[in-house]
C-alpha cells in the first residue's frame, strides 16, 4: 500500500468510528435498549422496584386527591403490573426516551432509563 492510501485508510476508519459514536449517542434510551436488549428484565426483578422507587409516589391507586397525588391524573396508577402496561407507550415516551417523568427527585440514572426501555421494548416480561 502506498502513502497516500494509507492514510485514505486510516481517515476512513476515523470516519467509521466517529459514525459509529454519534449513532450510539445518539439514541434514545428506548433505542439503544431495544438495540442491545436481551430481554432479561422483568416485572419482578426490574419494573416493580423502578416503579416503586420513581412513579408511585403520585401515581398510586391508594392515593385519591389531587395534593397527594401531587397533581397525578386520575387512574394514571403505576402501583399494578396492569397499570404499568396499560400505559406502557406513555410510561416509555416520558421516562425512557425523555426525561420527563419522575417529577421531582429522586430521578432515575440515565442507565435506570435505558433499561425500562429495554423492558417495554421486550414485552414488559412478568
Ligand atoms: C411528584 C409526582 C410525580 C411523580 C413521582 C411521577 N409523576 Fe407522572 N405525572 C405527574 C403529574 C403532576 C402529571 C400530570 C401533568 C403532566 O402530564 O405533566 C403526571 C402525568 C403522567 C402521565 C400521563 C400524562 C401523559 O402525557 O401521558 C404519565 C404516563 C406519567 N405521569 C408517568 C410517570 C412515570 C412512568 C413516573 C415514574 C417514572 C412518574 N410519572 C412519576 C406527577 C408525577
Amino acid at each position: 500500500m502506498n502513502m497516500k492510501r494509507m492514510i485514505l485508510a486510516v481517515l476512513l476508519a476515523a470516519a467509521g468510528c466517529l459514525a459509529r459514536s454519534l449513532a450510539v449517542h445518539g439514541q434514545t434510551g428506548a433505542e439503544a435498549g431495544a438495540a442491545r436488549n436481551d430481554c432479561t428484565l422483568t416485572y419482578a426483578n426490574f419494573g416493580k422496584a423502578f416503579t416503586e422507587k420513581y412513579c408511585l409516589r403520585c401515581h398510586t391507586s391508594s392515593k385519591h386527591n389531587w395534593f397527594t397525588r401531587r397533581g397525578a391524573p386520575k387512574r394514571v396508577d403505576f402501583d399494578t403490573y396492569e397499570g404499568i402496561q396499560k400505559r406502557s407507550e406513555r410510561v416509555r415516551a416520558l421516562a425512557a426516551a425523555a426525561a420527563k417523568m419522575p417529577k421531582g427527585r429522586p430521578k432515575p440514572t440515565e442507565e435506570e432509563r435505558r433499561q425500562l426501555g429495554a423492558w417495554i421494548a421486550c414485552g414488559l416480561p412478568q
